[in-house]
């Protein structure tokens, strides 16, 4: 089992089925890929990227990291969001966190990790600053709403990039939208902070943190 060979077993009937049901479907891929959606999420292996929006390879562009955190200094991810709004023009950005993220979890509770204790501070800059919207007496709840909050945060975050903001300065279409996963049910939430320009980005990320205040 060194080599991982049921890996490799699983790959070629993954292979084969596709090519069953479309004969030159990775030819077609290998020749360009078009994508419309960046999806930024957690690096969590329950939230596969692709398969809960039933997407196939070739239209969703990928960045996933602990958390689904979106900082302004982290040169991956701009790096490929400048790479899919700017060479791929991806049409929609989305920002899919997921209930029970244990990277928000940890945030939460101050859990020690070790080196991700660094990365998750951005995620507790998020709790610090909605401190008054969270219940200590109701740690699940505020679990909840921590997740929802990070992931307004951070398509915020989004929206505040040089990319995205010189992309609706020279008029080119463009969304930030806010999900959210359980994984309960496997079923997606919007957080209804959708922005398509730099002025409604104000006004829709405060009635999207007033909507989960009250939720
Ligand atoms: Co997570």
């Amino acid at each position: 089992m060194k080599t991982l060979s049921n890996l490799f077993e699983n790959n070629r009937l993954w292979a084969q089925k596709i090519i069953a049901a479309e004969p030159n479907f990775f030819q077609r891929l290998a020749a360009q890929q078009s994508p419309r959606y960046l999806w930024i999420g957690c690096s969590d292996s329950r939230v596969p990227a692709n398969e809960i929006v039933g997407l196939m390879p070739g239209e969703l562009f990928v960045h996933r990291n602990v958390a689904n955190v979106v900082v302004h200094t982290d040169l991956n991810c701009l790096s490929v969001l400048q790479y899919a709004v700017d060479v791929l023009s991806v049409k929609h950005v989305i920002v899919c966190g997921h209930y029970g993220c244990g990277g928000v979890k940890a945030a939460l509770d101050d859990g020690k990790l070790g080196l991700i204790d660094n990365w998750l501070r951005h995620v507790q800059d998020v709790r610090d600053e909605h401190r008054g919207r969270l219940d200590p007496t109701d740690p699940a709840r505020s679990l909840d709403r921590l997740c929802e909050l990070n992931v307004v945060e951070q398509a915020l975050h989004v929206c505040e990039t040089t990319v995205i903001r010189d992309a609706w300065a020279r008029g080119q279409s463009v969304s930030v939208h806010s999900w959210i996963y359980r994984l309960e049910d496997g079923r997606l939430r919007d957080l209804r902070f959708t922005v398509e320009s730099t002025t409604q980005v104000a006004e829709t990320h405060r009635a999207a943190i007033a909507a989960i205040a009250c939720g």
